[in-house]
């Protein structure tokens, strides 16, 4: 079946499977591999990207299930070579060890960012639920969505 949606704002096509999953397809069919796989079981969260502006779990959506909408992967997020101040902050406040949650934790930091109207540590950690760090740098990263969130205008 074919699928057709906007990638990282360009409108794609792609020829999958009914039970291809946006993953699979994303890493496979786009190279766009900064989306990584943990579990394949949606516990993990490293493989978050953004549907139509919200965090979802790529290995639990079908590719499928993104035809007509907007998909924003982790290589879309900074705007010219130029980072986004949350990926901005993970940087200034080490909010990474070896860097495999960071997609993710970026990913769902982003919809934080977006429609949390403060820096409440709770709600942020609560956001968060669903993406796990195998380093356990948890503390650095909420204080990096909180920074983000206090500087938005
Ligand atoms: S790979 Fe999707 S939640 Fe772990
Ligand atoms: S930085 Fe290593 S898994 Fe989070």
């Amino acid at each position: 079946m074919r699928v057709a949606f906007t990638l990282n704002g360009r409108e794609v096509e792609a020829e999958v499977e009914p039970n291809t999953l946006l993953v699979a397809l994303l890493r496979e069919g786009f190279g766009l591999t900064g989306t990584h796989v943990g579990c394949d079981t949606g516990q993990c969260g490293a493989c978050t990207v953004h549907l139509d502006g919200r965090a979802v779990k790529s290995c639990l959506i079908l590719a499928a299930q993104a035809d007509g909408r907007s998909v924003l992967t982790i290589e879309g997020v900074a705007e010219g070579g130029t980072l986004h101040p949350l990926q901005a902050a993970f940087r200034d406040r080490h909010a990474l060890q070896c860097g495999f949650c960071t997609p993710g934790m970026v990913m769902s930091g982003l919809d934080l960012v977006a429609h949390l109207d403060s820096p409440d540590e709770a709600a942020i950690r609560h956001g968060l639920d669903g993406n796990l760090c195998r380093c356990t740098g948890y503390r650095p990263i909420v204080e990096a969505i909180a920074q983000t969130i206090g500087e938005k205008g």
